[in-house]
């Protein structure tokens, strides 16, 4: 096995970095997030650094870039102080890469990369038609990272629309089924599939 030390990382080239670091937390969850603006545009991007805070209240974070590289969707939470998580099939995959690129605030990024806006009674923030696995989220909380400049921001579940057939018995979601892809660096997707669920393990 090869060992690489912090020392031998910070001298690669940039890219080569960003790919081998990105990469080195594993699969992740990427999703598209919708927001709108106080002018009625919308706006979608994909972000992967998302993470379960905790079900009771049901918390979601989500890490975004600092300002300068990933300005619209944070400030429209700010200042809308709502937003939806869609979750990616395999079929969007490509229109979801797309919403990474440098739109300006004015253009839709469900025009300019074909998926389609939806709403829902009550919830300002657009959702993706395409996706069988949605919810929306009210503002909660920043919380700066002052090591990067990156943001912590966190959001309250409060509604979900999710495709009946995945949801089993017990409440579990089979992600899996609908084709819900996983991602790995910034621009690796991957499909899923069904390994085992295992009893809460106990102590032996
Ligand atoms: C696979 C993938 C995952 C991404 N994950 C994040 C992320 O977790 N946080 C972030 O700030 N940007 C992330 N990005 C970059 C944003 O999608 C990109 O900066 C986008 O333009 C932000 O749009 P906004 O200015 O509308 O918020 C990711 C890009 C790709 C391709």
């Amino acid at each position: 096995m090869q060992h690489f030390s912090i020392g031998t990382i910070a001298a690669w080239d940039r890219f080569y970095r960003g790919n081998f670091m990105n990469s080195l937390s594993g699969f992740k969850s990427a999703s598209l997030i919708g927001t709108i603006d106080q002018d009625k545009h919308l706006n979608l991007a994909i972000f992967s650094n998302i993470v379960h805070l905790g079900a009771d209240p049901a918390l979601i974070g989500f890490i975004n870039r600092p300002l300068a590289a990933a300005p619209h969707t944070i400030e429209n939470i700010h200042s809308t102080g709502e937003y939806t998580i869609n979750l990616i099939t395999a079929n969007m995959v490509r229109a979801a890469h797309q919403t990474s690129a440098k739109y300006e605030k004015s253009v839709s990024e469900f025009d300019a990369v074909g998926l389609t806006p939806v709403f829902e009674e009550g919830i300002i923030a657009p959702f993706v038609a395409e996706s069988p696995v949605k919810y929306a989220l009210k503002y909660e909380q920043t919380i700066p990272i002052e090591r990067n400049g990156t943001f912590l921001v966190i959001g309250s579940v409060q509604h979900v629309y999710v495709d009946e057939q995945l949801i089993e018995t017990d409440g579990f979601l089979s992600l899996a089924d609908a084709d819900i892809i996983t991602s790995l660096g910034l621009d690796g997707y991957y499909k899923t599939s069904f390994l085992e669920r295992l009893p809460y393990a106990k102590a032996k």
